[in-house]
């Protein structure tokens, strides 16, 4: 019974959800990216591309802008990446050829409706609800940190400059009103989480430079914290999949230049991952994603050597579930009481050793950033309908939010729910009561 109250949940049947006119009441236009930025261009050679949904000028908020970074996976290699760049789909993440102009009846922009940073409802959303809402389009592959060039005389048939993209959408955007920006929040979720820790002191020193009422900036990584860890079968697997993603995309113009500054040649692919990222980072940010992070145990974790997620002897489903495109956009993940008691032991195993490698990065001394992590086996949760049944220490994603927006950045790191509980070996196995009733 709880099995299904939980799946439920996560589709957001059988509770209430917002409905698409009490979110969608400002309009939202696609801006493709112009000619004027010639290598502003996704994996199949169509025009990178944002969407803007305009605060109302007569709003308090006016002046504040989130801009948010798509998600969805990397590709490693030429082929991989060529499977997205010939998909011409409205859900493609290689071409923005069938990109519908208006976002909201786009079951791909779901998920980013319904919850901080983006919803237009200020009960679910009410630091961010009416601000000026950028939604960057995720097309290039990885994380927006491409810079591969066409050699002399030589065509392309896969562009890799997903961070030519990244800096003519801010050119645009300071055309369109973001250079008179007061207060300015960067985020993303999954590959655009990873993608905010790894461009936002670029953005801030852009604004800085561009934006002189700027009075405050900073960071909201969602679900984008990967550690490149070994998987259960103790096999690098995924670290040699960011390597491949790094070599493949031409990525040290893209990645943090402090990071690069340390590390040998062999050692420079590192700066693509998270951990890297992290520790490089001056942003003040909220990190907000689960410690049983749903993408990360069966693609990274159960990965096998083949590349297949949840494809380790012994997992895939029910216990990790789907992380296929489909069930990724369904959050359709292995809830936790179907895993078994020596499963669970492996998840709280890869707990642990999460929770040192975010440590590790020196986050928790950083004043004015935060934590929110919880226990519940999802990944992007927060983006779902009722994603606000989530609590930890008896504190809302939305209200931690709100309340990490509105702090001094001189009043000390805030950790929501301190400790991150653990699973445990008996049936149900989940820790927090509200990852499991809504
Ligand atoms: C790769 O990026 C570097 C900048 O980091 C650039 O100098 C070089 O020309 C690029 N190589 C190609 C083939 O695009
Ligand atoms: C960091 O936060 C602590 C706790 O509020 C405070 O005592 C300290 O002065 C802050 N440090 C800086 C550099 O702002």
């Amino acid at each position: 019974m709880w099995g299904l109250l939980f799946v439920l949940a996560l589709l957001g049947l059988g509770s209430t959800s917002f409905t698409d006119d009490e979110q969608n009441r400002r309009p939202t236009s696609l801006h493709l990216l112009s000619d004027d930025f010639p290598n502003a261009l996704c994996l199949d050679g169509s025009p990178g591309a944002f969407y803007f949904t305009p605060s109302a000028p007569t709003s308090p908020s006016s002046d504040t802008w989130v801009i948010f970074f798509e998600g969805g996976g990397w590709c490693f290699s030429d082929s991989d990446c060529s499977t997205r760049a010939t998909d011409k789909s409205f859900l493609s993440l290689g071409s923005t050829a069938a990109l519908p102009s208006f976002k909201n009846h786009n079951p791909r922009y779901q998920q980013s409706i319904y919850s901080p940073p983006l919803a237009q409802n200020c009960d679910a959303n009410p630091a961010f609800c009416e601000a000026n809402h950028v939604y960057l389009v995720y097309c290039d592959g990885n994380s927006f940190s491409g810079g591969r060039l066409a050699v002399d005389g030589a065509g392309e048939t896969l562009h890799y400059k997903g961070k030519f993209i990244l800096d003519a959408a801010l050119e645009t955007l300071l055309g369109l009103g973001m250079e008179s920006a007061t207060e300015v929040l960067v985020s993303g979720d999954s590959a655009g989480g990873l993608a905010t820790l790894l461009h936002a002191d670029q953005i801030g020193s852009k604004l800085a430079a561009s934006a002189p009422s700027l009075t405050k900036f900073r960071a909201l990584p969602i679900s984008g914290y990967f550690p490149p860890l070994d998987s259960v079968e103790g096999a690098p697997v995924f670290s040699a999949q960011m390597k491949s993603a790094f070599e493949t995309h031409n990525a040290s113009a893209g990645v943090q230049v402090s990071c690069l500054d340390g590390k040998s040649d062999a050692e420079k692919w590192q700066c693509n991952t998270s951990p890297e990222a992290l520790r490089a980072i001056k942003t003040p940010l909220l990190l907000l994603q689960s410690a049983y992070d749903a993408w990360s145990t069966s693609c990274i974790y159960t990965l096998n050597s083949e590349g297949v997620c949840g494809g380790a002897s012994g997992w895939g489903l029910p216990c990790v579930g789907d992380a296929s495109p489909l069930g990724s956009i369904l959050n359709i993940y292995g809830p936790s009481f179907l895993c078994s008691p020596s499963q669970v032991a492996h998840l709280n195993e890869w707990r642990s050793t999460f929770l040192s490698s975010l440590r590790e990065t020196g986050v928790y001394d950083r004043n004015g950033s935060g934590a929110f992590i919880h226990t519940c086996h999802t990944h992007t949760a927060e983006n779902l309908p009722n994603a606000q049944w989530i609590q930890v220490g008896g504190v809302k994603m939305k209200d931690a939010v709100t309340e990490w927006w509105r702090a001094n950045v001189d009043e000390g790191f805030r950790d929501f729910g301190g400790e991150v509980c653990e699973w445990d070996e008996k049936f149900p196995h989940q820790c927090n009561p509200t990852c499991i009733i809504t």
